[in-house]
């Protein structure tokens, strides 16, 4: 039955995030050298994850690697208008995917896009998972966000499509995606619609298979639902704050949350994932007064817990708070019932360097504990340029936290782009 699960919201404090601070060496980003090197020279990449089970383990088929990346193809091939087009990105996103023999950074292979664009509801695909149908040989659900301008207006739902991955010695590649099926769209109720919140946020879903019932969840990014600029922060969304704070009247523009909806029984095994047989049951974690983003949420289980990671930026804090770019997390000893606690007291995982603010974004820590990120760009300055940067639309290097209840610790510097797969998918697939 539909929301069984006693679940509760848990709360991003004011008092929590007070406690953020930037350049704390075990929940800093490395940074990034001015020389990186760049995956393509005619495509941009940015939120990437890789190819995965549901139960949130990375998989290679037939020994490959495969991730998915958002992209833009590179238009202006002198590269001099690369910083327009970057930050233009997103109006023209697709998804796309890359495949390689070593999961290494430096040899991913371009495969081009996943969705055939016919098949597009709306005019651009935004981040979700590429996931693996348990029980199936080759088949692969690619959940995303279907979103962009429709009759002058915006319009983002979670959406589906589903293809078949191939592979040979050569290469990989994919069929299907011939279809998109709208999963389920901001309700008003339990997530912020448009005619709350002009910039409301609805989506990144990431389904996965919850151990503790045997049931299939989604996460996503939403906003609480209210009215903008109307909501009251009172004790609940301050928590134990100082009796010399003053929460500042632009706190309640930061009203982001992770909305959590529930499949049907049975569903995911027949593939049906049409909005009738999902119940999206009200937010797990509430950043409401602190900030208005909580983008690409994704869990990890490990050592009895449940650990929910989501990325958010330094502009999207709310009233006088502050905070890095990067990766925030919480903690539930009790599964998906909660209540979650922000890690490491204040939410903050892993944040840029003070000295490089815009190197890294969007963040995905995977079921051992690798976090994969993109580079944005990187200050290149010159005596007669000041302020030059280099833009990234590439890979980060991949970095590994050890997660020690509600604490987090960066261990290790990996490779741009390196990818650590869990499972071999057992099925051999179609060539
Ligand atoms: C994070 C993000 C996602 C969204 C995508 C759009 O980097 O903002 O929330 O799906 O990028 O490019």
């Amino acid at each position: 039955m539909p929301g069984d699960l006693m679940h509760q919201t848990s709360r991003w404090t004011i008092a929590d995030a007070l406690k953020v601070h930037a350049d704390d060496p075990t929940t800093t980003m490395p940074v990034i050298a001015a020389d990186f090197p760049t995956m393509s020279e005619s495509v941009m990449i940015w939120d990437t994850g890789a190819l995965r089970d549901i139960n949130m383990n990375s998989v290679t088929v037939n020994g490959w690697h495969v991730i998915w990346s958002l992209a833009a193809d590179k238009i202006d091939l002198t590269n001099a208008n690369i910083a327009a087009e970057w930050a233009n990105r997103n109006n023209t996103a697709y998804i796309g995917f890359w495949y390689s023999k070593t999961g290494n950074g430096s040899d991913w292979i371009w495969g081009g896009r996943l969705l055939q664009k016919s098949a597009d509801l709306r005019p651009w695909e935004w981040s979700g998972n590429l996931v693996m149908r348990e029980g199936s040989e080759n088949t692969v659900d690619m959940f995303y966000t279907s979103c962009g301008p429709v009759n002058n207006d915006f319009e983002s739902v979670i959406a589906v499509s589903t293809g078949q991955i191939h592979t040979d010695d050569q290469k990989v590649w994919f069929t299907g995606f011939d279809t998109t099926v709208d999963m389920f769209d901001a309700d008003g109720v339990h997530e912020a619609n448009e005619a709350e919140d002009p910039y409301f946020d609805f989506r990144d879903p990431c389904p996965f298979l919850n151990p503790d019932d045997g049931r299939v969840y989604c996460v996503y990014e939403t906003n609480v639902a209210g009215i903008r600029g109307q909501f009251v922060i009172g004790a609940n969304e301050t928590g134990p704050i100082p009796p010399n704070y003053t929460v500042d009247p632009g706190a309640g523009y930061g009203a982001a949350s992770i909305g959590l909806a529930i499949l049907d029984d049975g569903a995911y095994e027949a593939g049906d994932f049409s909005r009738a047989r999902w119940t999206q049951l009200g937010p797990i974690v509430s950043a409401l007064g602190v900030n208005d983003q909580t983008e690409r949420p994704h869990v990890v289980f490990q050592n009895g817990k449940l650990y929910l990671f989501t990325i958010s930026h330094h502009s999207t804090y709310s009233g006088n708070l502050q905070g890095p770019d990067g990766v925030y997390g919480f903690v539930s000893d009790n599964g998906l019932a909660g209540p979650f606690r922000p890690m490491n007291a204040s939410g903050l995982v892993l944040g840029n360097p003070s000295s490089q603010p815009y190197s890294t974004y969007s963040h995905f820590v995977d079921a051992q504990g690798y976090v994969q990120s993109f580079i944005d760009h990187v200050p290149t300055p010159t005596a007669t340029d000041p302020n030059a940067v280099r833009i990234g639309a590439t890979l980060a290097p991949t970095v590994k936290l050890v997660l020690d209840d509600d604490r987090s610790y960066l261990t290790e510097i990996h490779n741009y782009g390196e990818i650590f797969a869990q499972r071999a998918w057992p099925a051999t697939a179609a060539g």
